[in-house]
């Protein structure tokens, strides 16, 4: 079925003074946009200056993915909570971003309500509600019927369709197990985290729900899939939150995109405060996470810390926004991921051919 694009974009042909409003195209239906240029970032302090916001729109992105920490919240007084998201809105430049492309978002820790936290925050259900307002997420949207801000869309025909997954890894996720040697130990192993990898089968990241909806999500058919992940997914050596501590759900995930031959999987990622793309074997094909942190701040000593995986040429630590280019006339077609500093300038870049995201 074709779906009019006015469905998805309501608001684009009105008038350019109004944001563009995210699409409200449910999973089973797929728009007929073809995706060439994607931006996204985290990790947004909203009583810092927002700059960075008027180089995303210059790049005249066709969508901006906010992974998390989209405002460090931080408080279980939801007035607090809505005026902070109210800040961040005020901002004249991320005002200019929301009339040049549509914004999906997840969430992290700290726009979630409180740091490193997950399954026990006692304001999650009025959390999850302020933060499907700020983002202008449609009431028939499955996400303001179900626990968890978790959803998937999809975008273009088929040969040239783009699915773009946003997990969220707070509302069910487990206590992480923390990390009890000295810190002078821990700075021999160049760790600057506080966590320890966590071997009960019983831990959770996505909860059983999330789990049987994204076993589902990667059965579609998709060319490209971009899974949004709060926190890193294979970085997983510096102590800090990430997929690695929870080592049997992360293997629970390479297998599922496994199972489901699920091709073109990339992750996209946030909350560490630098850039870098991290790449495993543990796959069915090399799979690759590109984390693009913060779009306010950033931090030469996490950048710093050990990540065996990385396979960007540098660490980033300025900062940046993640930018992803499609080139669909290639054969097979690429993904080109450049992280971008506050002038536009491209820190590192690094291209893939989609043949190669397939089991052979
Ligand atoms: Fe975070």
């Amino acid at each position: 079925m074709r779906i009019p694009i006015s469905r998805f974009f309501p608001l684009l042909f009105l008038s350019a003074a109004f944001p563009v409003q995210p699409p409200s195209v449910q999973a089973e239906e797929v728009s007929p946009q073809v995706l060439e240029r994607i931006a996204f970032g985290s990790c947004d302090d909203q009583n810092r200056p927002q700059p960075i916001w008027e180089q995303i729109a210059k790049q005249k992105p066709q969508l901006f993915l906010a992974l998390g920490d989209n405002i460090y919240g931080d408080t279980t007084d939801m007035e607090v909570m809505k005026a902070k998201y109210a800040k961040l809105g005020a901002w004249p430049e991320y005002q200019h971003l929301l009339r040049t492309c549509p914004v999906l978002a997840t969430w992290d820790d700290h726009d979630y309500g409180v740091n490193d936290g997950g399954a026990g925050y006692s304001r999650k259900v009025e959390s999850q509600r302020i933060m499907l307002d700020f983002y202008k997420v449609p009431g028939d949207s499955p996400r303001r019927k179900r626990p968890g801000v978790y959803e998937s869309w999809r975008f273009g025909p088929e040969g040239k369709r783009v699915q773009i997954i946003l997990l969220d890894q707070r509302y069910f996720r487990s206590r992480p197990v923390k990390d009890t040697r000295a810190a002078e130990e821990k700075a021999k192993l160049n760790l600057v985290g506080w966590y320890v990898p966590d071997p009960d089968p019983k831990a959770t990241i996505l909860g059983d729900t999330q789990w049987a909806w994204l076993e589902e999500q990667l059965k579609l058919p998709a060319d490209l899939r971009l899974i949004g992940s709060s926190y890193q997914v294979i970085a997983s050596e510096k102590g800090m939150e990430s997929w690695g501590y929870f080592p049997l759900e992360r293997q629970r995930l390479y297998h599922l995109i496994g199972k489901t031959g699920a091709n073109g999987v990339v992750f996209l990622s946030g909350d560490v405060h630098f850039s870098e793309i991290s790449e495993t074997k543990e796959g069915p094909y090399p799979l690759m996470d590109f984390t693009s942190s913060g779009l306010t701040h950033s931090s030469p000593v996490w950048a710093a810390a050990v990540n065996t995986f990385r396979v960007s040429p540098i660490a980033y630590a300025e900062p940046t926004f993640g930018q992803l280019l499609i080139d669909w006339k290639a054969v097979p077609p690429t993904l080109t991921m450049q992280a971008c500093g506050l002038t536009g300038d491209v820190a590192f870049s690094k291209t893939v051919s989609l043949g190669d995201l397939r089991k052979k």
